[in-house]
């Protein structure tokens, strides 16, 4: 769905986003942690980033060398805003990458989107996401079901709310991020790999 001027973000949001949230989700990835992945992962192909925000991990994927799609719901300044993500009915580049928003379940819908989206283009999918994750009842199923090929557990990465240092809460350092690969040609189990952010700050 292209989004339009008059559409209800308020409603989108559901339930209405607490004062700790920020607006969109929008928790902007520091590029150390992009640019560590892409130190130890290639992909064939373009990339999309589908949630893309202000650039931060565009723009190192286009200094890497990729063709990139970056779009947004919203705004940040960067990209194509007004893509919905969730309602797409069409893939627009065959590997999604992407640190996905969180709250209100949308962080499992966007795994779920990018999966079926890549079973088609043959793409491959890197997601930014919160560790603790991996261990709840509700995903359990799904990741045994497809689960990634590897884990990349980063050293240290923290995103802010509107990137802004200033903004952090109780629980913005608290959270502990991997990378997420998932190659449709995988089979077995998933690999746990330690990558560090320090030599890419
Ligand atoms: C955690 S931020 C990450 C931004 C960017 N991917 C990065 O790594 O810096 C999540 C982003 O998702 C966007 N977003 C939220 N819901 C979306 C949707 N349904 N479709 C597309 N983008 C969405 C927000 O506007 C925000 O830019």
């Amino acid at each position: 769905m292209r989004v339009t001027a008059d559409f209800d973000y308020s409603s989108y949001f559901k339930p209405r986003v607490p004062e700790r949230r920020a607006p969109f989700e929008f928790y902007p990835t520091p590029p150390s942690a992009i640019r560590a992945l892409l130190s130890v992962e290639r992909f064939e192909g373009d990339v999309w980033e589908p949630a893309c925000g202000d650039g931060a991990i565009s723009r190192e994927l286009v200094a890497a060398g990729y063709d990139v799609i970056a779009t947004d719901i919203t705004d940040w300044g960067y990209g194509y805003p007004g893509y919905d993500f969730l309602t797409l009915e069409k893939p627009f580049a065959r590997n999604i990458v992407t640190n996905p928003p969180y709250g209100f379940g949308l962080a499992d819908r966007f795994v779920e989107k990018a999966l079926a989206f890549t079973a088609d283009t043959g793409g491959r999918v890197a997601m930014l996401l919160n560790i603790a994750s991996l261990c709840h009842p509700k995903r359990h199923d799904d990741f045994v079901r497809q689960p990634p090929s590897v884990i990349y557990a980063l050293d240290e990465c923290v995103c802010f709310p509107l990137g802004d240092p200033a903004r952090a809460t109780a629980h913005t350092n608290k959270h502990r991020y991997a990378w997420l690969i998932w190659d449709h040609a995988h089979e077995g189990d998933s690999v746990i790999r330690w990558l560090s952010t320090a030599p890419f700050a």
